[in-house]
């Protein structure tokens, strides 16, 4: 047998929620009586009107659609607080632990944050912030990231976060692409005791993004900067002036939520929609489902709320369910790799989500940093952003669970808006590596190239064949995109971009993407993007990039490069290249390999074959194929030869 199998530890079987046999029930009923189903969940949000239809959707062209619950009206800041306050007022919604470990950490209780998101809310209001508008949210890991994501929830508008580490061109382009003319920023950030220049980067923004008129300045280090009067408010200042009470604005369940920023396998990063009640339905049910929630437990989802998983899983989801949610300012080996589980101990963490690249990176320095920490707490571990390897899952396991917490390895994406493939930790047994069942409501399946569904113990390409309440609703902006995208690759289902392999237990194994998109420490990187960004240098002529494995990232980028006419390689010149990367885009979109090529391998029509390219980078130059069709085949031995690695 390959595989080894986990099965679930008694303590859990014991006190499950819901069982193997639950599980298969659940699931079994989700998608024979979609529509009682779904209503049935629908009552664990609280509605302003209560809907009476479920889901309504079409994949098809023709009558391409996808609505739930159309008819139903409620506000998610509403969901995520105001419900809680007769119950469990009192009870600590927010938990923040500082970059650095000598600070004091901080607390809101349930009271508290409704207090200061109808203060956020009115200070949106009274800039004249509506329904519908769009505001750009550019803010470091401080509770006033969720505040303003709960302010705009409260009054209608629809937010877009931007990652603290995008660069101002990247932000320019958000800005620009959404037409959002309010953004809240925060003077600095910190992360692993460096200052991040947030404000510096918005007024460099500024000159591509004419949009913007206003910016909100939360002073979070009290560090320098310039203040454009007219456009520019210190965030205090303006809270002092409004009131602490904000009635929460009716929404229809349709009604926008949020875009968030995603990079695809070709052009600009999309705007990826979602609407209020499905959306906020699916994270509060996973949450509670994946996570075997329970109230009173303190869980923390160690991501950015600049990404998905920070909206889903630190924000939206747990706050649903009344949780006390862990929200962690700096990164995981910052002043060392003891740091997590130091924070795990400090707050009595019970449950613990992660990506695989931190645990790689942490695994990497040694045991002993988690050894002389208790971690005696935790009972959960969950994982997310990438295939997990079975080292890594493992010694995640073994060493920080100490064999105690079942893994749950969750798949999902931007675009689902929650986990869509995962344990039930109290129901189905792990395999290290397998993000395991389908949840209730998910249907995958697998298909071959030419959309042939495949059964039993296979290997395909994952689509999804039918609607679930938190999938994404639109492109911004561009709704043909968004068929185009997810929807005419195989007719009639979503499809997901990733491949994966079902086993004979039924088990999902993700295989990573089967698309021109790289997925560098969990986070996704279209290699147009990073081409495009080459391009846009002087000295460069042509640009083709692809993913090359990496042993903590994941998968790391690696870049080909054709030079002007006249140009000459250098390592100073690689060493430009990189940067001029990471100032367009962000750090994250770093190149860690680039290789001069003087001709790139293309078709008689001019189609570049980045299957010869892929081989390169990984080292593995045996079995390029048939390079018989190219226009030069010798071009192929010079990139061999000049492999950087
Ligand atoms: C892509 C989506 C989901 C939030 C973070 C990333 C990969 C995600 C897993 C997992 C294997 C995974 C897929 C997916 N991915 N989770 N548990 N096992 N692969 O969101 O940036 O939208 O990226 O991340 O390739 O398509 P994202």
């Amino acid at each position: 047998m390959s595989e080894s199998l986990y099965p679930v530890p008694e303590a859990w079987a014991n006190r499950a929620r819901v069982d193997a046999a639950g599980y298969a029930r659940l699931h079994g009923r989700s998608l024979a009586d979609p529509g009682s189903f779904w209503l049935e969940q629908a009552k664990r949000l609280e509605w302003v009107k209560r809907p009476e239809l479920a889901g309504d959707w079409s994949f098809d062209e023709a009558d391409f659609h996808i609505r739930w619950f159309a008819d139903g009206k409620l506000n998610v800041s509403a969901n995520c607080i105001d419900r809680h306050l007769a119950t469990r007022g009192n009870d600590v919604a927010i938990l923040w632990e500082p970059d650095a470990p000598d600070e004091p950490s901080r607390s809101y209780t349930y009271r508290q944050l409704h207090a200061e998101v109808c203060r956020f809310a009115n200070v949106l209001k009274a800039q004249g912030v509506a329904k519908g508008d769009r505001v750009t949210v550019y803010l470091p890991m401080i509770p006033e990231a969720a505040f303003a994501l709960l302010a705009c929830a409260r009054i209608g508008a629809v937010h877009s976060v931007v990652f603290g580490g995008f660069s101002p061109e990247a932000l320019a382009g958000r800005i620009t692409d959404c037409d959002s003319k309010i953004v809240i920023t925060a003077d600095e950030g910190r992360r692993g005791g460096k200052k991040v220049p947030l404000k510096a980067n918005v007024d460099a923004a500024q000159q591509h993004a004419p949009a913007m008129q206003t910016v909100i300045v939360v002073k979070a280090t009290g560090g320098d900067v310039a203040m454009q009067p007219g456009r520019d408010i210190w965030y205090h200042e303006a809270a002092a002036q409004v009131s602490a009470v904000c009635p929460p604005e009716p929404m229809g369940a349709e009604d926008p939520l949020f875009l968030l920023y995603t990079s695809g396998s070709t052009g600009k990063p999309k705007g990826v929609l979602h609407t209020s009640a499905g959306y906020l339905l699916w994270v509060s049910y996973t949450h509670e489902l994946v996570f075997d929630y329970r109230p009173g437990q303190v869980y923390w989802c160690a991501a950015d709320i600049g990404w998905v998983t920070g909206h889903s899983y630190i924000v939206y989801g747990p706050l649903a369910n009344g949780a006390t949610t862990l929200m962690y300012e700096g990164v995981p080996n910052w002043p060392d790799a003891s740091r997590i589980w130091q924070v795990v101990d400090r707050h009595k963490v019970e449950i613990l989500y992660t990506a695989p690249t931190a645990l790689r990176a942490l695994m990497a320095e040694g045991d002993e940093f988690v050894a002389k920490t208790s971690r005696e707490s935790l009972r959960l571990l969950g994982t997310v952003g990438e295939p997990i390897n079975p080292e890594a899952w493992r010694w995640y396991h073994d060493v920080v669970g100490a064999g105690r917490c079942p893994i749950v390895d969750t798949w999902w994406q931007t675009e689902t808006g929650g986990a869509l493939i995962a344990p039930l930790p109290g129901a189905t047994a792990l395999k290290p590596g397998s993000a395991t069942l389908p949840l209730p409501g998910v249907d995958p399946q697998l298909v071959d190239a030419e959309g042939e569904v495949l059964h039993g113990a296979t290997e395909g390409n994952l689509c999804i064949a039918r609607s679930w309440p938190g999938q994404m609703r639109t492109v911004w902006g561009d709704h043909a995109r968004f068929f185009q995208t997810y929807f005419t690759t195989y007719r009639g289902k979503y499809f997901t971009g990733d491949g994966c392999r079902r086993d004979a237990d039924g088990y999902y194994w993700i295989t990573g993407r089967v698309d021109d998109v790289i997925n560098v420490s969990g986070h996704r990187m279209g290699t147009a993007e990073v081409e495009s960004a080459l391009v846009l240098h002087p000295k460069v002529a042509e640009a083709a990039v692809v993913g090359m494995p990496h042993a903590i990232k994941g998968q790391g980028i690696y870049a080909y490069v054709t030079l002007n006419s006249g140009e000459e390689p250098s390592d100073d010149l690689r060493k430009v290249l990189r940067d001029w990367v990471r100032q367009e885009i962000g750090p994250i979109a770093t190149p860690d390999a680039v290789q001069f090529a003087p001709g790139l391998p293309k078709t008689r029509s001019g189609k570049i074959m980045r299957r010869i390219l892929r081989k390169i980078a990984e080292g593995d130059v045996s079995s390029l194929g048939d390079t018989s069709t190219l226009a030069d085949p010798a071009v192929v031995d010079n990139l061999v030869a000049n492999r950087v690695g």
